[in-house]
């Protein structure tokens, strides 16, 4: 049976993780992979995650199947965090949380609702977008198509070529937004944007399914919502795909959720069982332990407080590496501007570099990312901020 199969490229990432790990130059440098590291070059179990860790396996007393829609608890403190408590939509009952395994389970049965419920319009999403999305909707069977969102050369939204494109759609078209911190430009829409978004989407009649993957990453828990947050006062439904793996650092624990918000209580309740019927049809339900982790934190005072004073220190880290980059690069690329580095959110930005140069790179100085240019900020070492930036300079034909 299996001689019929061929076999796929390999993933890129994976590709570039293995090369880093073989090369044994002592000074390489990591921008490739999409996790936070710390300053020492780590991804840390939080402090929080492993107190409520002990909590869990001290008072947790079975571990019995919980269903398809997963931890209830977990469910109810996530819309909050993404919501606020006193969203309209959870006030008027419109808001239903279904667990799932991170934000990649999250999108894949969001997609199987949105095929189910709306087989025949094509799911728009930026372009460029997060190279996952493609298989995760493509694969419920979803057809995707673009729409334009990053100038390269500037690092800036293209906000009037998204706004007209947008406006040409038919009613009922989904549209994938990026909740926070872009994937991969970190080029995000500013409030007033959002607005304009929101306004655009309930004219014309069309869907947005939000991918909040980076919430509390790029200016705080409240302000990365903003967007989700109009939205679901905004239009009568909304889907936002959530994601535990970065704000948590529970990557391979699994821990995300799909919240649904419905024009009405009725119409909520049938997206939440329809969903309850696609995760049991995939993996049945989703794994517990990281969302049980994140309900004791989250409910918690004094746990909450000790996360957010965590998620603080890793954005803080971020925002001081993007203003130490941005400055070094200036330095370096004498009449060019850097300043988009300083402007954009989240874990990552691209460097407007050719392939060649990003081979170059990797090959000469043992800088490590992926071919389109993107680099993990966090990733980054403060001692090694000047190496990068003059290094990626002479790419630009800047010379010592
Ligand atoms: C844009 C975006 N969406 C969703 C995810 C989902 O991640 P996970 O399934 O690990 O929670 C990621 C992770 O890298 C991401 O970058």
């Amino acid at each position: 049976m299996f001689q019929t199969l061929d076999v796929p490229p390999e993933d890129p990432i994976l590709g570039l993780i293995a090369a880093f790990r073989n090369d044994p130059a002592p000074d390489k440098v990591d921008l490739g992979v999409g996790v936070y590291r710390d300053e020492r070059g780590a991804t840390a179990v939080l402090e929080t995650v492993k107190a409520a860790e002990q909590r869990l396996v001290t008072e947790q007393d079975s571990k019995t199947y919980l269903g398809p829609t997963g931890n209830e608890r977990f469910n109810e403190a996530i819309a909050t965090m993404v919501l606020g408590a006193k969203h309209a939509a959870l006030r008027d009952s419109r808001v239903r949380t279904i667990q799932a395994p991170g934000g990649c389970g999250a999108l894949r049965i969001g997609a199987e609702l949105i095929k189910r419920a709306n087989a025949t319009t094509p799911i728009m999403v930026s372009d460029p977008t997060w190279a996952n999305h493609v298989p995760l909707l493509s694969s419920a069977g979803l057809q995707l198509e673009r729409y334009p969102y990053y100038d390269r050369a500037s690092g800036t939204v293209q906000f009037d070529r998204m706004m007209s494109a947008l406006e040409s759609l038919p009613a009922g078209t989904m549209v994938l937004l990026h909740g926070a911190c872009h994937n991969p430009t970190g080029a995000d829409l500013s409030t007033q944007q959002w607005e304009r978004v929101a306004d655009l989407l309930s004219q014309r009649g069309l869907v947005p399914f939000v991918d909040l993957a980076y919430q509390g990453l790029g200016d705080g828990l409240d302000e990365d919502a903003y967007g989700a947050r109009l939205l679901a006062e905004k239009l009568p439904e909304v889907l936002i795909a959530v994601s535990c793996s970065k704000n948590f650092g529970l990557y391979r624990e699994r821990v995300g959720a799909l919240i649904v918000v419905g024009q009405n209580r009725q119409q909520a309740d049938a997206a939440a069982a329809n969903l309850g019927k696609i995760a049991r049809g995939i993996y049945s339900m989703p794994p517990d332990h990281g969302a049980a982790i994140v309900a004791r934190i989250l409910e918690d005072a004094k746990l909450a407080t000790q996360w957010r004073r965590e998620l603080t220190k890793m954005r803080e880290r971020i925002g001081g590496l993007r203003k130490a980059l941005s400055e070094a690069l200036t330095l370096a690329c004498p009449g060019r501007d850097f300043s988009q580095i300083l402007n954009q959110r989240g874990m990552f930005s691209m460097l407007d570099l050719t392939p060649a140069s990003v081979d170059r790179l990797r090959k000469d100085k043992h800088i490590y990312m992926p071919g389109d240019g993107r680099i993990n900020i966090s990733g980054l070492r403060e001692q090694r901020v000047d190496y990068v930036a003059w290094s990626v300079a002479e790419e630009f034909g800047m010379n010592r």
